[in-house]
């Protein structure tokens, strides 16, 4: 029999992905420190979550999870904060109105800080460092002392992670998200956009609508639905030293919740069922993610879920595909077949990202809007032939002007990569490109309601 699950049993197993510190007595302290600090969220927000997810299982509500990548240390700014949460926003009327359904919405945001890595060294011109691994392990410029794995980042990551997470609150409650405010979500550049101009007339539409309502008694006084919306944290766990020291005991219930965020997720390359991670993920109660590449066998994929999912609950765990655009037709029907004949609740979601990132010309790591665009297309008409439900979109987003992934309607090229090329990782859509998906999406949501 193995031994019973606690917050550091993960310690007892082999681990991917773990950064060398010069000290790790000095890791050791920070962890002691952070344990003694709040917890970020409450139990209890990861348990409406859960029940909100288990919706999507049953294909009543659609799941919107995005944002950066990698978060920034030099990049905590209220407008950042704000342009992401509403593109968010937007996309999730956009795809309300189109679906009809309830759209859930979680950030990849307030903790999103630690980063796989395919290698633990980079080089260049001759020079062979270690890895970034993200603002939380090491800094992001290319030189010997940015570049050692530093604890004190560990809190930095927690301090930022806890303003980042109480501007979030601010907005989502204290009226920047009332949907009366919906003709002011969209940035200059992004109304310029042609996704822009169809979300101008949906605005219109929406508007009249709540005219209508307010005329009819209904309002933002009489229901607070239309003043405050619900957006949900979400990051990779994959630096397992800082979740065990924000894993918490619920007063209520008596079960161990990673409060470092409502939602975690567990990586493509650290999801061996023997391993660390999904030690420590299989002992929390969160609503959880699981990455699944192309690289991942069926049979593998229902041992994880018997692992991670024991109870076969509804809205626990959510299977985020990421296979490419040219591997997604190969290897999803199996999986999907697999864990319907099995009886599996679980959360579909297409990651149209990871696997279809390639190098331009320029150098620039980059991902074509076309293939983005075919994943998610693919994704939702495999789902219609295996008869499951295509749940939720999980992407890599900005709401800035950035021009990082290639194509999409203001038809970024090459040879424009360099202009706004800001990500400290992977290449993010703009914000016209993310409501361009967002707008594609719910037509695919509109075509299934429609069919029934
Ligand atoms: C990510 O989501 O940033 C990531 C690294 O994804 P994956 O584990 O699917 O490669
Ligand atoms: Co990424």
């Amino acid at each position: 029999m193995k031994n019973p699950w606690t917050p550091q049993s993960w310690r007892n197993r082999p681990i991917q992905q773990v950064p060398t510190y010069p000290d790790a007595s000095a890791v050791s302290r920070v962890e002691g420190m952070l344990g003694k600090l709040p917890p970020l969220v409450f139990a209890g927000e990861a348990r409406t979550l859960k029940a909100t997810l288990a919706e999507v299982a049953a294909g009543r509500a659609f799941l919107l999870q995005g944002g950066d990548c990698a978060e920034s240390f030099n990049e905590l700014t209220a407008d950042i904060i704000r342009d992401n949460f509403r593109v968010m926003l937007q996309m999730a009327v956009v795809l309300t109105f189109g679906s009809a359904l309830p759209v859930v919405k979680v950030g990849r945001v307030a903790g999103q800080f630690a980063k796989p890595r395919s290698s633990d060294t980079e080089s260049r011109d001759g020079v062979t460092l270690p890895s970034y691994r993200g603002d939380i392990v090491n800094g992001f410029e290319f030189n010997e002392s940015a570049r050692i794995p530093d604890p004190q980042r560990l809190l930095t990551a927690y301090s930022q992670s806890a303003s980042t997470l109480n501007l979030l609150r601010a907005f989502a409650t204290g009226g920047y998200a009332d949907l009366h405010e919906v003709h002011r979500w969209t940035q200059s550049f992004v109304a310029k956009s042609p996704a822009g101009a169809r979300y101008e007339e949906l605005a219109e539409r929406i508007g009249e609508s709540l005219s209508f309502m307010a005329a009819c008694g209904v309002d933002s006084v009489t229901t607070p639905q239309f003043r405050e919306t619900q957006f949900f944290t979400s990051h990779e766990a994959l630096l397992l030293g800082y979740e065990q020291a924000l894993t918490r005991v619920d007063s209520l219930t008596g079960d161990w919740y990673d409060c470092s965020a409502h939602m975690v997720w567990i990586g493509d390359r650290t999801r061996q069922l023997d391993g660390a991670h999904v030690e420590f993920m299989s002992g929390i109660k969160n609503p959880i993610g699981l990455k699944a590449g192309p690289s991942l066998p069926a049979d593998d994929l229902l041992r994880l879920i018997d692992r991670l999912n024991p109870n076969n609950e509804a809205g626990r765990l959510t299977i985020i595909a990421r296979m490419g655009s040219d591997k997604v037709a190969k290897h999803l029907p199996e999986l999907l077949r697999r864990v319907k004949a099995e009886g599996r609740e679980v959360v579909w979601a297409c990651d149209p990202m990871h696997g279809n990132t390639i190098t331009a010309s320029t150098g620039h790591k980059t991902r074509p809007f076309d293939r983005i665009y075919s994943e998610i297309e693919q994704f939702f008409a495999i789902h219609r032939a295996e008869g499951t439900y295509a749940g939720g979109i999980h992407l890599e987003l900005t709401g800035r002007d950035v021009t990082e992934c290639l194509g999409g309607a203001i038809d970024i090229a090459e040879s424009d990569l360099a202009s706004r090329y800001d990500t400290q990782c992977d290449p993010r859509l703009n914000g016209g490109q993310s409501l361009e998906i967002a707008f594609m999406v719910a037509q695919s949501l509109k075509k299934l309601r429609s069919r029934g």
